[in-house]
């Protein structure tokens, strides 16, 4: 192939580079992100399309096969997937991107392992990879409800899995150093076992930093392995890999540290303390849940000055942000200030809330982080909490409780609190709620769809 034809398919990548960049810029506001995701569409498109003229490829119809197979599943669960079950969707895709990664990493290996460079790179990427999917895979199991969601701690937990990494490792580095191919199977079996043990005893509250890191690390893969692919045989065919890996690499790194910080808690501290294993003993609630009607609440919200709305993973359940749309409207129109208190881990996924509020059509000005509202609650004449419940969860202050630590919203603090929920169910990280029994709360229990459309009806007969 000439020289021309290689430089024009490098400015090509170089072109998807700037377009998966605009998608990451428009991404980072809720406004433009439906844009952001479209514009990462078009520069995937086009780092695909362009690899095929890559010198030295070959096999086409099979990779038109793979691709055919990996672009219909993956349009059809995105299409049928419910809002609610995004998180798995999300670690499921995650693992299979960590699972090419080590596949690469291992194709590599058998064709490339006399030069250095190339196999030291795919030994990286596929340590990572393997990692990354047997790891994602348990926390896919965990959020579908497939295997316990808190954590699962086994005896010698940090020896044994110390013990796993190194040996692990160590056959990979046996595997460059001999070029034996016998240390191959060790190696990855090991390193699976590794990413299953190291996400066993991570549960409950914990688990969206758990995805955000196993997404960072797929990252990290696919572009150790676009590296070894760059020095290698096929060369051009790798930069597609560098330049998603890279930005999935970087984005995913950003991410796991902003949800620990949401979390108040250390990347490190996520991964190796075993947070949450135990269920909390020796706390009795006092008082008991005190259930309201739906007009009661809606005279009271009708006199406040203001009404804070904080909605959590039930209003998701429900689709319920429709109705809150219209209840938000009505009290505005009675003259009524509202404004929505957003937890960054409510919902079951980063920015949940943030997406089915702007579905529903309310205003960005009216939505406030934890740091920009929680100083408002003790001022506040009615918290309506919709859904939420680890995230209003005042254990979060109580030490030896699984929830320790986490920053939530104080809603506890207004005069009124009023929760919509079914029923005694507790939150996600499985920790009784003693908001619930305070003598300043009332339950309006029922499905949040059905309890906000009561509060508007009872809003418009006053
Ligand atoms: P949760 O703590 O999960 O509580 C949700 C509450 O909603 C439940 O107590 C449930 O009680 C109620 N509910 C369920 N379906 C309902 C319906 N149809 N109508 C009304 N209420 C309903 O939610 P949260 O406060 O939003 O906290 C999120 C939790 O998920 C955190 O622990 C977080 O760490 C975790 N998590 C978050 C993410 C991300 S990135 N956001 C990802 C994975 C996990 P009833 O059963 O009594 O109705």
């Amino acid at each position: 192939m000439s020289a021309w034809v290689s430089d024009t398919i490098d400015a090509v990548y170089v072109v998807a580079v700037l377009v998966f960049i605009l998608g990451l810029k428009a991404m980072s506001s809720p406004v433009t992100a439906r844009r952001g995701i479209v514009y990462a569409g078009i520069a995937m498109l086009i780092a695909v399309v362009v690899t095929f003229f890559s010198p030295g490829l070959s096999n086409f119809a099979l990779i038109a096969l793979g691709v055919a197979i990996g672009g219909l599943g993956g349009w059809y669960w995105a299409r049928v997937v419910k809002m609610t079950a995004m998180p798995q969707m999300v670690a499921m895709f995650n693992g299979m991107g960590g699972g090419a990664a080590a596949a690469i990493g291992a194709v590599e290996l058998l064709s490339t392992l006399s030069n250095q460079i190339t196999s030291s790179l795919s030994v990286a990427g596929a340590i990572i990879g393997s990692i990354s999917i047997a790891g994602s895979m348990i926390a896919f199991l965990k959020l579908q409800g497939w295997m316990p969601s808190k954590a699962i701690v086994l005896p010698a937990r940090q020896v044994v899995n110390t013990g796993v990494l190194v040996v692990g490792v160590a056959c990979g580095v046996l595997l460059l150093w001999t070029s034996n191919f016998v240390w191959m199977a060790p190696f990855f079996v090991l390193l699976l076992l590794y990413g299953i043990l190291l996400t066993l005893p991570i549960g409950g509250a914990d688990m969206p930093v758990v995805i955000a890191l196993f997404n960072a690390l797929t990252g990290i893969a696919v572009a150790l392995d676009g590296f070894a692919l760059v020095n290698g045989p096929l060369g051009d065919a790798g930069y597609a890999m560098v330049i998603a890996g890279t930005l999935v690499g970087a984005s995913g790194s950003l991410l796991t540290f902003l949800m620990a910080k949401a979390m108040n808690r250390s990347v490190s501290n996520v991964f190796f303390s075993a947070f949450g294993a135990t269920e909390e003993t020796g706390v009795t609630m006092k008082g008991s849940m005190k259930p309201i009607e739906a007009s009661d609440v809606a005279a009271m919200m009708e006199y406040a000055n203001q009404v804070i709305i904080a909605p959590g993973y039930g209003m998701a359940v429900a689709q319920a942000q429709g109705k809150v749309r219209e209840l938000s409207d009505l009290l505005e129109s009675k003259g009524v200030s509202v404004k929505f208190a957003i937890h960054p881990v409510a919902g079951r996924m980063p920015g949940h809330m943030n997406v089915l509020l702007a579905e529903a059509g309310i205003s960005y000005d009216k939505l406030f982080d934890r740091d920009e509202i929680n100083a408002e609650f003790a001022n506040t004449d009615v918290v309506l909490v919709i859904g939420a419940n680890d995230v209003v969860n005042p254990a979060a202050h109580r030490q030896g409780s699984p929830l320790f630590g986490m920053p939530i919203l104080d809603v506890e603090q207004a005069k009124n609190v009023i929760v919509i929920k079914r029923g005694q169910g507790k939150g996600f990280a499985g920790v009784e709620n003693d908001l619930f029994y305070r003598d300043n709360c009332h339950m309006l229990y029922g499905d949040a769809q059905a309890a906000v459309g009561k509060l508007v009806a009872a809003l418009k007969a006053q």
